[in-house]
């Protein structure tokens, strides 16, 4: 059955991830919930998540200590120790939780880089999917939860004071929802480089719309580029994820070295700043490959059951015979709408969870797989801190909210190259590697794009991602060029 629209509903999620649907099903069991996501539910970057979600374990008070401390190395100790604790204490119940949802975690649990020891939990090489199949099962059982898909958010409705809402765009028709709370769940912004594993939603709308609305920003400098992406041609890139080095690959310069050591004493495993920026350099003499042909090909096509066919399919490379090309791309926004430890924003009944927020856990740098957890933990946090309001005060906040008044765009406007050349400007001029003489030459090359794009009341899905992204990318080149040295995946000459 198709849903009603309706113009009020108690708790908005924007995004349909792991921290969206999390924070739906815990809001759900007393209010009732709007889940508005742009494309369908599973079209997220939670369902193409490879390597795992990591956890002590369970009353492991040593195991939780050395989760923070290997969070906190990794992330250069630019995190938050309170939101470090927060998430790694909370981690095991996360694991339990899934487990309940119908997630089957294999028995052996997977190392990736920067951590001291096995602790990831995981479903092979596909554990996002998993979780987000599982997710998806229990949110259409909840009667309390309406979803409306293919739903282009377009502004949140209110000021600084607070949230109200969204207009948002389906089916050429503008919608406006009032909401006592809204909660962004809209992903990461990867899709603002050229090269990137992020899916094409990724464009960085919950930050976009949030900074318009006047919430704090933080931290966009730090952009992980994952050090083992595919080498083809393909927007975005297929992983080859870090529990295949967990698990004993290799990397290997053009002339089959292993080099990693002469960088970092702690060798492939090292926290993914430090490899990607090595692959970096080695790539200035040729091509970087992964290599785990040593280990059995039928233990390699079981355990990574995902990804051996589809390098196969994507490059003919057989990877129980022979190295596989890689290459470092975007991966993962470590800064974003901050928020504190219960997910709310600057702006009173606006929170942030998952990828779209800042809450100080991944500091400079993100450890492997804290991003599934953090996602899960503040989607519960934040949905309990608003189930707390909702019981003691007023459903929505008073006074009226003012509408943007939007026409849809009937004209074609050039969005595609628009976006291709916000893409490759990032791409060039403020990726891996940085220099205050091109971050100053990116943003001038935005500002002229900016120059380009239709008014602003203008809109259609295409026109609002370029400007989102148009946006993401000045945050991120603004914070880079305040931040003159080098630190975590911000690097800088
Ligand atoms: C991977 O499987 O390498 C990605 C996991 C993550 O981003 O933490």
């Amino acid at each position: 059955m198709k849903p009603q629209h309706k113009p009020e509903t108690d708790i908005l999620i924007i995004g349909s991830g792991i921290s969206g649907l999390m924070c739906a099903l815990k809001a759900a069991e007393t209010y009732h919930v709007t889940i508005l996501t742009k494309k369908k539910l599973a079209t997220t970057a939670t369902a193409m998540a490879q390597g795992g979600i990591a956890a002590a374990q369970e009353n492991s008070d040593d195991g939780m200590r050395e989760h923070e401390e290997d969070t906190l190395i990794a992330g250069e100790h630019h995190n938050q120790k309170q939101a470090v604790q927060h998430v790694i204490r909370h981690a095991p119940n996360m694991i339990k939780i899934l487990r309940e949802y119908g997630v089957e975690f294999d028995s052996e649990l997977t190392l990736e880089g920067g951590h001291r020891k096995k602790r990831i939990h995981h479903t092979k090489d596909t554990t996002g999917k998993t979780i987000e199949d599982a997710l998806i099962k229990a949110v259409k059982k909840q009667k309390n939860i309406t979803i409306i898909e293919d739903a282009m958010t377009l502004e949140l409705l209110g000021d600084t004071k607070a949230c109200r809402g969204c207009q948002y765009l389906k089916d050429a028709t503008i919608y406006t929802i009032q909401s006592a709370y809204t909660v962004l769940a809209t992903g990461g912004a990867g899709q603002v480089y050229a090269h990137t594993t992020n899916p094409k939603v990724a464009t960085g709308d919950g930050i976009a719309m949030a900074h318009r609305l006047g919430a704090t920003i933080s931290d966009m400098e730090f952009i992980q580029f994952h050090p083992t992406a595919l080498l083809d041609r393909y927007n975005p890139h297929f992983l080859l994820s870090e529990s295949l080095r967990g698990e004993g690959a290799m990397l290997r310069n053009a002339k089959g070295e292993a080099f990693m050591k002469q960088y970092d004493p702690r060798g492939d495993l090292a926290p993914r700043d430090k490899v990607s920026q090595a692959i970096f350099i080695e790539q200035k003499k040729g091509k970087v490959f992964l290599d785990i042909s040593h280990k059995p090909a039928a233990w390699i096509r079981e355990r990574f059951p995902a990804i051996y066919p589809a390098v196969l399919k994507r490059t003919k490379q057989d990877m129980t015979k022979e190295p596989v090309a890689i290459t470092p791309v975007a991966h993962y926004l470590c800064g974003g709408v901050e928020v504190n430890t219960r997910g709310e924003t600057s702006v009173p009944h606006l929170y942030a969870i998952g990828e779209t927020a800042r809450t100080g856990l991944h500091g400079a740098n993100r450890l492997a797989s804290n991003s599934l957890l953090e996602g899960a933990v503040y989607g519960i946090k934040a949905a309990e801190d608003i189930l707390q309001k909702l019981s003691t005060k007023e459903k929505l906040p008073s006074g009226s909210a003012k509408k943007t008044s939007f026409s849809i765009a009937s004209q074609p406007f050039a969005m595609k190259h628009v976006r291709q050349q916000i893409q490759d400007t990032m791409w060039t001029l403020a990726g891996i590697h940085r220099t205050q003489a091109d971050l100053s030459k990116a943003l001038f090359q935005l500002q002229r794009i900016r120059d380009i794009l239709p008014p602003i009341h203008m809109v259609n899905e295409e026109i609002m991602e370029a400007r989102n992204l148009l946006e993401v990318s000045l945050l991120i080149v603004k914070a880079a060029q305040k931040r003159k040295k080098s630190l975590g995946c911000h690097w800088i000459k």
